[in-house]
């Protein structure tokens, strides 16, 4: 396999600022690879006797199975660590947990609340630290989204991207993810659930780079004018429980539905990251449509985890 990129060897992937363009594409690239082994039955195990961590604060269905799998499927071994049965969950610091599952395993995956704790226990670990979902960012997400559109739209730049609703992790790394393969990328959400500052601007610059169009906007209408794809997210992440009550009132003009989805291109695509609460961020007749590809986009996270741990561990 020729397409596995030695500058990604031993890193981290905390969020796709840090990742080039070339190194997106070969990602996908890889992914694409690794699918179509595996829908042949053809094994391959680069990762025999590896064994990656997985610290969960948060809960999850597919970034757990799907990272499970494929370190199965790679030949290596995967552990579900639940925080609250670590000593985490009882103070033992983050620096601390770094240091000692770096004396066990090849590779730490964490889904965490603040950002700033995977950069921390990354900073600790001696063995490379994947993001499997912060408060900040969701680059493994990002990625087999951009999979899903190039196996539907069979290219990448020039596609017009419209995520509408929260400006929250998923929203940041498609963002990064759009700009650095050239996707125009629009976000429409309300006053006050804008992305990150800091976010829009690495967008940005990334933009300048590939030529690729980056626009916050508050009018959904408006920006689903024309769309390839139109990706939304649930109005509640995990975490924001508390102002669930009046985000579901702030976040209904920004309902993907039957009349939003007019506005867009004919042959349009619908995704979300999932889980989806039908009835709020999207309507049953657009996310159970021919236009989705919700779960062809769940079953790529698998694909490209896969490709995440070979390039990083092999
Ligand atoms: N999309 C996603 O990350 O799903 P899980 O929360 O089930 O892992
Ligand atoms: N924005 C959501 C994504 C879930 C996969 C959350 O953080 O809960």
């Amino acid at each position: 396999m020729n397409t596995i990129l030695t500058s990604l060897k031993g890193k981290d992937l905390l969020t796709l600022v840090d990742l080039s363009s070339e190194e997106i594409h070969h990602l996908l690239t890889l992914a694409s690879e690794l699918k179509q082994k595996q829908l042949s039955k053809e094994a391959y195990k680069p990762l025999t006797g590896k064994t990656l961590a997985m610290i969960f604060e948060k809960p999850s269905t597919r970034t757990r199975v799907s990272f499970e799998v494929g370190m199965a499927q790679l030949g290596g071994h995967a552990l579900y660590l639940n925080s609250n049965d670590l000593q985490l969950g009882r103070g033992e610091t983050i620096a601390d947990t770094a240091r000692v599952l770096s004396q066990y395993v090849d590779a730490i995956m964490i889904r965490t609340f603040a950002h700033s704790k995977i950069e921390e226990l990354a900073q600790y670990a001696s063995v490379p630290v994947i993001n499997g979902l912060t408060d900040d960012d969701h680059p493994c997400q990002a990625l087999a989204d951009l999979l899903t559109i190039y196996e539907v739209k069979k290219k990448l730049k020039g596609i017009k991207l419209v995520y509408v609703g929260d400006g929250n992790n998923v929203a940041h790394a498609l963002m990064i993810a759009a700009a650095k393969v050239g996707m125009d990328c629009v976000v429409a959400c309300p006053v006050g659930y804008e992305p990150k500052g800091e976010y829009v601007n690495a967008a940005l610059l990334a933009a300048e780079q590939t030529g690729a169009t980056v626009k916050v906007t508050h009018d959904p209408v408006e920006a689903v004018q024309d769309a390839d794809v139109i990706y939304t997210d649930v109005w509640t992440s995990m975490g924001q429980e508390q102002e669930s009550k009046q985000r579901l009132a702030v976040f209904q003009p920004f309902q993907v539905n039957e009349q939003l989805v007019e506005q867009a291109k004919e042959d349009y695509m619908f995704l979300h990251c999932l889980p989806a609460h039908r009835g709020e961020e999207v309507t049953a007749g657009v996310i159970d449509s021919t236009h989705s590809y919700v779960f062809e986009q769940a079953g790529n996270r698998l694909h490209v985890q896969k490709a995440i741990l070979t390039s990083l561990l092999s």
